[in-house]
């Protein structure tokens, strides 16, 4: 296993409860929100959340499939999708159901009416590789949403930037050092960066809108044919 995926899951098991809170916080629901609604989700549709976490999307993403749909979290860190499993098990979502796999090879057959990767994929090293992996999985007409933090461009945010890069650096996995070579938010601001030309090759009716700010970045697309 490479060092930086046990990294990964070392910290997010061990701070698994934790995250939980800050997943949760008040005003993040609106991001999630918005997030959701861009998928443009009907009742009975599949929807996959990649890194799904402790399934601070759940709620969002049930609400618009309904009881008839379905909700499957990709997650392979098992703290989180414990969390996740009790929070399931909680509501009584008997239609949302948890896999423990890498969200870069996500263990799925057939399509699926939308995919969800919100804080994620800052986290990958191939970025582009694994979103053109799951536009794939997207029926045609389906949807994909990508929601992320990253160094905000507004000079307004400018006095936050200390305090975003410090946020950054304390839940990049292993967590925060003293000296950097590659500065964690540096490599975030790319990978996001990244992960949407996918999307501008494979989507239409793209959106690309910023809360917070515009630390997060909320960008969206409708899959076409591949000759369409
Ligand atoms: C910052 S959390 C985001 C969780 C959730 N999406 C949310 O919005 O609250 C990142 C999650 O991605 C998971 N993750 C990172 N890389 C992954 C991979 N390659 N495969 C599966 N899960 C991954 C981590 O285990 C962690 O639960």
């Amino acid at each position: 296993m490479a060092d930086d995926v046990s990294a990964a899951q070392a910290f997010y098991g061990r701070w698994a409860r934790l995250y939980d809170l800050v997943a949760t916080f008040p005003g993040v629901g609106s991001w999630r929100e918005g997030a959701a609604q861009s998928l443009d989700l009907s009742a009975g549709d599949t929807v996959i959340e990649m890194g799904c976490g402790t399934g601070a999307n759940f709620p969002y993403l049930r609400e618009r499939v309904g009881p008839g749909g379905t909700v499957v979290g990709v997650d392979f860190t098992r703290g989180m999708l414990d969390r996740a499993a009790t929070c399931v098990a909680r509501e009584g979502w008997t239609n949302v159901h948890l896999v423990h796999g890498d969200a870069t090879a996500p263990p799925v057959t057939g399509s699926v009416d939308a995919v969800l990767a919100s804080f994620v994929v800052g986290m990958f090293t191939d970025p582009v590789r694994a979103v053109d992996g799951w536009l794939d999985l997207v029926r045609p007409g389906g949807h994909i949403a990508l929601l992320d933090a990253a160094r905000s461009t507004r000079p307004l945010a400018r006095p936050l930037d200390a305090a975003f890069r410090l946020f950054v650096a304390a839940s990049t996995p292993p967590a925060t050092q003293l000296r950097y070579v590659n500065p964690p938010w540096e490599l975030l601001d790319e990978r996001v960066a990244a992960a949407r030309r996918p999307l501008a090759d494979r989507t239409a009716d793209r959106t690309d809108e910023t809360f917070g700010l515009g630390f997060v970045r909320l960008s969206s697309g409708r899959i076409v044919e591949p000759d369409g």
